[in-house]
């Protein structure tokens, strides 16, 4: 059995202080959760002071997203070393943001997940359809794309999560409902299983994402390959963070 996972995107939100309180607020909330993992990705200038707080929790801590080399002349960047060191044990890869607004491609994305992985950091890999691209029937053509690309060359024993984000539903308040979703999980479990093999298709956790509220979170749960939720806005308050990893009680 898949153990859900639920995590927080901060993006470009909280300053060190902001951070701090949450997580403090945050860890004393959760500390009972055992049947399922919480992670949480703030922004880097909060990772090492968050880290600090999320140290012998069952909170784990992620980056929002890195570069693939571990040093040197890239300036603005953060490598996987660095990550590691301000105590994360993932990172956000190939995030709809990333792409659409920084033009991230495929292949760099697939740098990224390779690196990650190869450090010993777990990727969520992000794949999700432009409103277009589902109006033209192509939803299983993109994110099938994304998903071979993304992860050309990675091992079957090495551990990663896909979190599926509809970028129509990133932050506008229009969820997927449940059904749509499903469709585009089995989807991608399917295609895992071309890639990997059955096996290791039946263990990777595939997150949903945009606009998990805790009032549509246990719909979506309730679907046999929707393993987990990656939450952006909602992740930003305590108390309805603390819902949402609690879906389903
Ligand atoms: P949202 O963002 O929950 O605010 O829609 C989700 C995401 O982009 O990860």
């Amino acid at each position: 059995m898949r153990k859900p996972l639920i995590a927080g995107n901060w993006k470009m939100n909280k300053t060190v202080s902001e951070s701090i309180e949450f997580a403090r607020d945050f860890v004393k909330a959760v500390s009972n959760v055992t049947d399922r993992d919480i992670l949480i990705c703030p922004p880097f200038t909060s990772l090492y002071p968050v880290s600090e707080i999320f140290n012998g929790t069952n909170v784990r801590l992620g980056a929002q997203n890195m570069y693939f080399e571990e040093k040197g002349a890239f300036t603005g960047e953060i490598s996987p070393l660095m990550l590691k060191d301000a105590g994360c044990s993932f990172v956000i890869l190939g995030h709809s943001e990333r792409r659409h607004i920084f033009g991230e491609s495929n292949e760099l994305i697939n740098k990224k997940v390779l690196s990650a992985v190869s450090h010993g950091l777990v990727p969520v890999l992000c794949v999700g359809e432009l409103l277009e691209e589902r109006e033209e029937g192509k939803t299983f053509d993109v994110v099938g794309s994304q998903l071979e690309e993304g992860l050309k060359g990675v091992s079957a024993d090495s551990e990663f999560v896909i979190a599926y984000e509809p970028v129509w539903a990133i932050g506008t308040g229009k969820t997927a409902t449940p059904e749509l979703a499903e469709e585009v999980h089995r989807f991608l479990r399917e295609k895992l299983s071309e890639l990997f093999g059955s096996k290791k298709a039946e263990s990777v956790r595939i997150l949903y994402g945009g606009s998990v509220k805790p009032e549509n979170v246990d719909g979506l749960m309730a679907m046999n390959n929707i393993d987990g939720a990656l939450v952006g806005g909602a992740s930003l308050k305590v108390e309805s963070f603390v819902k949402i990893v609690n879906f389903g009680r």
